[in-house]
């Protein structure tokens, strides 16, 4: 079921005019000129109004004069090109014309200051889901030429790479999970991890017994599909500095709340919950194939989360790796048990960083919807790097209070901890609070996705579903991470 197409995106040096496709592409107002007619065409429906240039705006004329293009799709970009709108608009024209079945694109840039978001974009913008419908006929554009002056190839590279990685995100996501459990996502990270030059270990459940993870492990308990936590590491050669970034990923393959059964109105949507996995895995792939000089390790938390006869019981208290106790108040609680044994074997592997990311809590929806990610850290520098790192590429961090009053509720009568509260009050920060307690002293954010992982509705560059939202933003943390750290 899963399949890794890609289109055929390139670079092109030839005259606008001659480019045969089925639709040339302008950004409006990038400077682009492509034949005296057409550009007097543009202005006058400018001018008119009828052509505002607001980002999204697309419009399309048939039979250009003088190009050889049967069409040119007009894109608005709002008052300037920057990183952000670039990737939009470039995606939005791919999804325009995957749907019209256009079978070779052109996209023509005033210059090539901005090839490597417009790439992104446009791998992004040509994200297949999975395919389940009997009549699969692929609809994929098979040939996408950008035209950009001066055009930099590594950056243009580094774009489809990039984008190529997002998709992978997604489509893990977008998988049921009766085709992808704990086992079958560790296969594929493997195989995918490999391919990319990573060095990869796989832990079973006997693994993980002789290390301790009882708290991952008590999650695991109810399903009849074994656990996996993977581990991929990417250790070039020539390095900046003698950090060691681990990128720790909540991968519940689909949580059915446990014994704390969740109603069944929507359940279905808890295939998602591997995306904080998923989301790290396309991150540290894009790491390695764009051979960034950084020491950087990823760790996937695998799980099924499943109510039976073996599954752990609300008042259950288990042993954490780094043997603190944990009364397990709410089953659907199970993300935090899964990061907390994946966050203690992070810092035993030498971590001097960490990232998690996870759909951790309803919680998080609440109080910021699907417009920011919820952000939360001990480490100041850390959490400034990645909400500027998100900045650069269009995607939103919101940095929430890590008071210690927040951590009152998660501590334990009979146990040192519980992995509930006893009411929702303030949901994502007391979830958050739990995590730091596995974290030692190290630098650490966690990225809840729960609100931004899946698009409820779809966009102008994207289906609705997964979003793999995250990654593009880790990989640029990670390409601008200074020498030695973060201070
Ligand atoms: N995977 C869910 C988070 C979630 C819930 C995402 C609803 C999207 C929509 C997580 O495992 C969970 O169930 N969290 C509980 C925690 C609670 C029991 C303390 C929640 O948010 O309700
Ligand atoms: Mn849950
Ligand atoms: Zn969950």
């Amino acid at each position: 079921m899963m399949r890794a197409i890609f289109m055929n995106i390139s670079l092109n040096d030839g005259l606008l005019a001659e480019l045969e496709c089925d639709a040339l592409v302008i950004p409006l107002d990038d400077g682009v000129s492509v034949g005296k007619e057409v550009d007097l065409q543009v202005a006058a429906m400018r001018k008119s109004g009828e052509v505002t240039g607001k980002l999204g705006e697309m419009t399309i004329l048939h039979e250009p004069r003088e190009l050889a293009a049967s069409r040119l799709m007009l894109m608005g970009v709002d008052d300037a090109l920057d990183a952000n709108h670039a990737f939009r608009m470039a995606g939005q024209a791919v999804r325009a014309a995957q749907k019209r079945k256009f079978r070779r694109l052109a996209i023509a840039l005033g210059d090539g200051q901005l090839i490597r978001a417009v790439a992104e974009g446009c791998a992004y913008g040509g994200y297949e889901r999975p395919k389940y419908k009997s009549d699969d006929s692929a609809s994929i554009v098979e040939e996408i030429l950008i035209v950009a002056p001066g055009a930099d190839t590594v950056a243009f590279e580094s774009g489809r790479i990039v984008g190529e990685s997002v998709n992978l995100t997604r489509r893990l996501v977008d998988t049921p999970a009766n085709d992808l459990g704990p086992v079958e996502f560790a296969d594929m990270a493997e195989s995918m991890g490999k391919a990319a030059g990573l060095e990869v270990d796989v832990l079973d459940e006997p693994a993980l017994e002789a290390l301790g993870a009882g708290s991952l492990l008590s999650v695991a308990k109810g399903s009849a599909r074994p656990p996996r936590l993977v581990r991929l590491s990417w250790d070039p050669d020539h390095v900046a500095g003698d950090s060691h970034l681990f990128l720790v990923g909540k991968g519940v393959t689909f949580d059915t709340g446990g014994l704390s059964l969740k109603p069944a109105n929507s359940m279905e949507k808890m295939k998602y919950d591997m995306a904080g996995a998923a989301t790290m895995l396309g991150a540290i792939i894009a790491i390695a194939r764009l051979g960034i000089p950084q020491h950087v390790s990823c760790l996937l938390g695998l799980v099924e989360n499943m109510p039976s006869g073996t599954a752990t019981r609300p008042g259950d208290i288990v042993q954490a790796m780094n043997g603190k106790t944990i009364e397990v108040i709410n089953t659907d609680a199970e993300g935090r048990l899964v990061l907390a044994d994946a966050l203690t074997y992070a810092v035993r592997q030498g971590a001097t960083h960490l990232i998690d990311a996870a759909t951790l809590t309803g919680a998080v929806s609440i109080a910021l919807g699907a417009v920011n990610i919820g952000l939360m850290s001990n480490n100041e520098s850390l959490q400034s790097h990645i909400t500027a790192s998100g900045r650069e590429i269009g995607e939103q961090f919101w940095a929430l209070p890590m008071n210690d009053e927040y951590l009152e509720p998660m501590k334990g009568d009979l146990s040192d901890l519980r992995n509930a509260g006893t009411d929702r009050k303030a949901g994502t920060i007391t979830a958050a609070k739990f995590l730091e307690q596995f974290v030692d002293d190290t630098p650490w954010a966690h990225l809840d996705i729960a609100g931004t992982a899946n698009l409820d509705k779809g966009l102008p560059n994207a289906p609705k579903g997964a979003s793999g939202i995250a990654v593009r933003s880790l990989v640029r943390a990670v390409e601008t991470w200074a020498n030695g750290g973060l201070e």
